[in-house]
């Protein structure tokens, strides 16, 4: 338990040094975006808001509906969720920067009465068993030390038949020894836990009571968002490292760009539904 209090807190102070310095370079949706094809030119923020509303279409909660949003960041992707769909969204992560930002995020864009921000850690959910008609967690879980145990209590605080939405980077063996280091760079640097398989996702959701389950693998649409985000960031590069020194800004452009060259590394949607015969 001890150790992974600690984890966490690395990962909530990852969130407020160079997390901070990606959202100037990148935007606030801080995830990946979609491009259709080689020739589309969309923008990352066009691209990243089209990611969002692929998840939106796979969570399709109704008006009024209860939403988890498990790793909210700065809250832009729960905003985007409301104004499309006019769900209730409770974000929660586990800095109180970002709680702060998502709060005051909210209120500029006069959505304060269907959102709430709140620190906690998906491992240890602050809510009453079926508390929720839907979830989503976009590229979250990546850093949660127990899967395992997120999702659980994911499935305990959804209702019987709620939706839960992922997006992650997973690896996809077999891992070259590129591949290899690259994770291991990942894991080091960014806190990340030992990124998943598409199948260790499937066992995961199924041992947690999770049905109707679609895994989709969606590498070719994102690929190109390691690149560009390294191009944003090396852009802006003195700037930034001056929030955050150079070292932080130099490693992140170097291993984003490794990242996107590799095939071992990959990116997938996940929906699924809490069994609806389930009970708590
Ligand atoms: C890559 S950011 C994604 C933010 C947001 N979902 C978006 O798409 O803009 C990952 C988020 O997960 C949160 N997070 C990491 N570990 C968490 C945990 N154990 N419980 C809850 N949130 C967590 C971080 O604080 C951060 O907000």
């Amino acid at each position: 338990m001890a150790a992974e209090i600690s984890d966490v807190g690395n990962v909530a102070s990852f969130y407020e040094g160079l997390g901070q310095v990606l959202n100037i370079a990148w935007g606030e949706n801080l995830h990946y975006g979609y491009w259709e094809d080689d020739a589309d030119d969309s923008t990352v923020e066009a691209a990243t808001a089209r990611l969002t509303d692929l998840l939106i279409s796979l969570l399709d909660p109704a008006p009024g509906a209860g939403v988890l949003d498990i790793g909210c960041g700065v809250g832009k992707p729960a905003l985007q969720l409301v104004a499309a769909r006019k769900a209730r969204v409770t974000g929660i992560t586990i800095s109180d920067v970002e709680v702060k930002q998502a709060t005051q995020r909210a209120a500029e864009a006069g959505r304060s009465d269907l959102t709430t921000f709140r620190n906690a850690d998906v491992q240890d959910l602050p809510f009453d068993d079926d508390s929720f008609d839907g979830a989503w967690a976009v590229e979250s879980l990546l850093h949660v030390p127990d899967r395992g145990r997120a999702l659980a209590e994911t499935a305990r605080v959804l209702r019987p038949g709620g939706r839960l939405v992922i997006a992650d980077t997973v690896q996809r063996p077999p891992l070259d020894a590129e591949a290899r280091a690259v994770l291991d760079a990942f894991r080091t640097s960014y806190h990340v836990s030992a990124y998943a398989t598409a199948d260790e996702y499937r066992g995961l959701l199924t041992a947690n009571g999770f049905v109707d389950i679609d895994i989709r693998d969606i590498s070719d649409k994102v690929v190109r968002t390691g690149m560009i985000m390294a191009d944003a960031v090396e852009a802006r590069r003195d700037e930034l490292a001056r929030i955050d020194g150079p070292e932080p800004v130099d490693q992140y452009i170097g291993l984003m760009r490794r990242a996107a060259a590799s095939p071992g590394i990959g990116y997938l949607v996940i929906a699924a539904t809490r069994d609806p015969a389930s009970t708590s």
